[in-house]
């Protein structure tokens, strides 16, 4: 059949995949190469992965990422510059003023973006800010900065590569919800200052049977403010193990997200979070449960695959 990349972007969409750097040949990059227009690193360019130890920094994984992405004629989204996990314990554990800090933030995102200027569609440059109330999330950057360092990071991340479209991503907002309504109100107030706020990730790590009815609406509201969205790290997890019933249950998942994206002029695609079973997450995370993916472990794809390129 006709490539997921092709079919997408013969509708003017991107679609996505999270991919490993080690594991970028054979199969694996037969298939992240032909499959998919994007890449988003899982997690080679996590301020812990660059920068393990303080000064030191260690490109190995996201350069080689970003070269087969540029081999094989596919965007980049950069994930992640601001963050409260996955960061290194010389910074997590050292004993900074709020100066000291935010000078760390602005070196680390200035040093980042600024390598791969040019080069990348977009960037998650803060992840995860909200709790599930819509309240900020008490993080390292919060707790000493305040909710300004989301406004700070866009402008430094701007002002290092003004071609990259820069996104606030999060989960638990796909759907119209206290999260997603905190996040509208943050971009709201950020596009009325003049911050450059380019675009709204819907994480999307979803459960079997769970898409959100208010999805496209939601999708909607926050392209009518001016900003793209974009589904960054779709998966659709079902307790194992998997039976026929629940994988045509993940075709129509697949299916009614992918639906949703297209339907919305400014929503610019949807990347899976890792795009076969043997490359997810969700098993080390979510105990029971797996199979969340449109291949599965052998690489032979799923009936999700279908479901994403019906929708297509
Ligand atoms: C996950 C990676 O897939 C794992 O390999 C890693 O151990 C933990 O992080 N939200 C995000 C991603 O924004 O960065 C996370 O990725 C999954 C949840």
């Amino acid at each position: 059949g006709t490539p997921l990349r092709d079919l997408a972007a013969a509708r003017g969409k991107v679609i996505g995949t999270a991919v490993t750097g080690s594991r970028l040949t054979g199969a694996y990059a037969d298939i992240a190469g032909g499959q998919f227009g994007s890449l988003t690193p899982g997690n080679a360019m996590k301020w812990g992965s660059v920068e393990p130890s303080r000064g030191t920094y260690d490109w190995a994984e996201a350069d080689q990422i970003v070269a087969f992405a540029q081999a094989h004629d596919q965007q980049v989204r950069g994930h992640t510059l601001v963050w409260h996990s996955q960061n290194p314990t010389w910074l997590t554990n050292g004993n900074w003023t709020p100066a000291q800090l935010s000078g760390l933030l602005q070196d680390h995102i200035t040093t980042e973006v600024t390598r791969y200027k040019g080069r990348l569609a977009a960037w998650d440059v803060v992840n995860e800010p909200f709790n599930e109330d819509g309240t900020y999330r008490s993080t390292i950057w919060y707790d000493n900065l305040g909710p300004d360092y989301i406004a700070q990071a866009l402008t430094w991340a701007h002002a290092a590569d003004p071609s990259a479209r820069l996104y606030i991503n999060d989960y638990n907002v796909e759907g119209v919800n206290a999260k997603s309504t905190a996040l509208y109100n943050l971009v709201k107030s950020l596009k009325d200052r003049g911050v450059p706020i380019d675009g709204v990730g819907l994480q999307a790590h979803l459960i079997l049977g769970q898409v959100p009815s208010t999805l496209q609406q939601n999708i909607q509201r926050f392209a009518d403010l001016g900003v793209d969205v974009a589904v960054t790290e779709l998966d659709i997890r079902m307790q194992l193990p998997a039976t026929d019933a629940k994988l045509a249950q993940q075709r129509a998942d697949y299916r009614s997200v992918v639906s949703a994206c297209a339907a919305v002029t400014r929503c610019a695609g949807v990347t899976v979070w890792g795009f076969t079973d043997s490359d997810s997450w969700i098993p080390d995370v979510f105990d029971g449960y797996g199979a969340a993916t449109p291949y599965d472990e052998n690489y032979a794809p799923k009936p999700a695959y279908d479901g994403i390129a019906e929708a297509l």
